[in-house]
C-alpha cells in the first residue's frame, strides 16, 4: 500500500549529467534532438516514480523548445522537477543547460514540459501522492501546471490524433 499523503517538489527533483560524444550527433558535431529527449524523458521518469513510488510511463511530451544547439564534447546537465500533479498524472518540467567538458559558463538549452501517468501491475493508472506545495513560486507554477493539464485535455478530447492516409488500391489486372 503506497503512502498518500503529500510529498514537496524537492522530494522527487532529479538531475543527469550526460556528456555528448560522437554517437550523439550528426557529422557537424550538432546532437540530434532525440538524444536530448530520451535524457528528458528519463530524468522525467525518474522524478515522476519518486514521487509517486509506482511505475509511471510517459502519456505526453507536449512541449520542447530547443533553444541553443548542443555540440560533441559538451556536458549536458538536464534537471527535472514535478510543476503539477492530477489524481494520477504527473507534470514535469525539465530544463537543460550544457557547458564545455573542460569548464566553462553553461547556458540554457533545452525547456520542456513532460506527462508521466502512475500505473498498477495492470497497467492501469493510479493515484499518487499530491504535490505539497512549499513556496508561493511552486503554487504559481502549479495553478499554470493545472491550466496546462485541462487545456491537453480539451485538445485531446476535442482534437483526436489524425489517422495515416490509406494508399488506393492498385487496379487489379483485367478489370
Ligand atoms: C497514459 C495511459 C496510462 C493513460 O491511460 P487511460 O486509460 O487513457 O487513462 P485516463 O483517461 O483515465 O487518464 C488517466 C490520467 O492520465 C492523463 N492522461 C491520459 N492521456 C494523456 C495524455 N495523452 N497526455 C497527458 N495526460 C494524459 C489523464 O489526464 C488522467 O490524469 P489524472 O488521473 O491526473 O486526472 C495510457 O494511455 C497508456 O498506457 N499509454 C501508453 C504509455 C506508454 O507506454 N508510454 C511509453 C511510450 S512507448
Amino acid at each position: 500500500m503506497i503512502d498518500l499523503s503529500p510529498r514537496i517538489v524537492l522530494r522527487s527533483r532529479s538531475s543527469v549529467v550526460r556528456l555528448m560524444v560522437p554517437t550523439d550527433a550528426n557529422f557537424m558535431g550538432n546532437v540530434f534532438g532525440g538524444q536530448m529527449l530520451m535524457e528528458i524523458d528519463k530524468v522525467a521518469y525518474v522524478a515522476a516514480t519518486r514521487h509517486s513510488s509506482r511505475t509511471c510511463v510517459t502519456a505526453s511530451f507536449d512541449r520542447v523548445d530547443f533553444l541553443r544547439p548542443v555540440y560533441v564534447g559538451q556536458v549536458v546537465e538536464f534537471d527535472a522537477w514535478l510543476t503539477y500533479v492530477g489524481r494520477s498524472s504527473m507534470e514535469i518540467a525539465i530544463e537543460a543547460r550544457a557547458e564545455p567538458l573542460l569548464g566553462g559558463p553553461s547556458y540554457h538549452v533545452v525547456h520542456a514540459w513532460v506527462t508521466m501517468v502512475a500505473v498498477g501491475d495492470d497497467g492501469l493508472p493510479v493515484e499518487v501522492p499530491p504535490l505539497q506545495l512549499a513556496t508561493e513560486a511552486e503554487r504559481t507554477e502549479f495553478e499554470a501546471g493545472r491550466r496546462r493539464m485541462e487545456a491537453r485535455k480539451r485538445t485531446r478530447n476535442a482534437d483526436p490524433p489524425p489517422r495515416a492516409p490509406v494508399a488506393p488500391a492498385p487496379p487489379v489486372a483485367g478489370q
